[in-house]
């Protein structure tokens, strides 16, 4: 299986994948790192790791199908096969989507559909939630709305900050989003249409953990 991981940012959940690729838990190999923004620290991961990478500016397209569009022939030509959402900090639309049917997989700090957008360890915890946590899931037209994959609840510790839930959270995602590309990668995740919205169901494997063993 050949993933392509696109990101915006410090590309933590990046670096899962690549220790996961190399230790060989996942069984795939990382074909190109895509970044929207050309001073990405993620860039500097794939780099050590031998990654290829692309910077592809959002600013120098017309409009998001237009980039979306260099998109798929960037992905295309690398001959990508999944496309991993990674703190990649753009809405993307049917030009993408369409191109990876059922193959775009985003990784969202909170369990969905609780606190889609941005912040979501900050709503969370402003909401007062004794449990949030992260979620793997396909991405469709919305704002974190797509069929869920696999999540990961952490617990609302009292002596939580923002900082400190953001932080334990990131940590589940690190084990949580590779686990779930391997299932992809072993052709265990298909999606059912269950009456008019799809569902994702995984053949084997638990499709859920609770981080945390404290009291809830
Ligand atoms: C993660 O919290 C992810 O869930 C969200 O953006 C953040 C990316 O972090 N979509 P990183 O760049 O992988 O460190």
């Amino acid at each position: 299986m050949r993933i392509a991981v696109l990101v915006s940012g410090s590309g933590t959940n990046l670096q899962a994948i690549l220790d996961a690729v190399r230790v060989g838990t996942l069984e795939a190999e990382v074909a190109v790192v895509v970044s929207n923004k050309a001073g990405a620290p993620a860039l500097e991961r794939a780099h050590a790791a031998g990654v290829t990478t692309l910077v592809i500016e959002h600013r120098a397209y017309a409009s998001r199908e237009a980039y979306d569009l260099a998109m798929v022939e960037a992905l295309r030509a690398h001959g990508v096969d999944v496309v991993v959402l990674a703190g990649f900090m753009r809405i993307v639309t049917p030009v993408l989507l369409e191109a990876f049917p059922n193959r775009v997989v985003n990784i969202h700090p909170s369990l969905l559909p609780a606190f889609p957008g941005m912040n979501a360890q900050r709503q969370a915890f402003k909401a007062g939630v004794a449990v949030t946590g992260c979620t793997v899931h396909l991405v469709d037209g919305g704002m974190d709305t797509g069929p869920i994959v696999a999540q990961a609840a952490v617990v609302v510790r009292a002596e939580d900050d923002e900082a400190s839930l953001h932080a334990r959270i990131l940590v589940e995602e690190h084990r949580l989003l590779p686990r779930a590309l391997q299932w992809f990668a072993r052709g265990l995740v298909s999606v059912v249409i269950d009456g008019d919205s799809p569902r994702v169901v995984v053949a084997g494997p638990a499709r859920g953990y609770v981080a945390a063993t404290g009291e809830i």
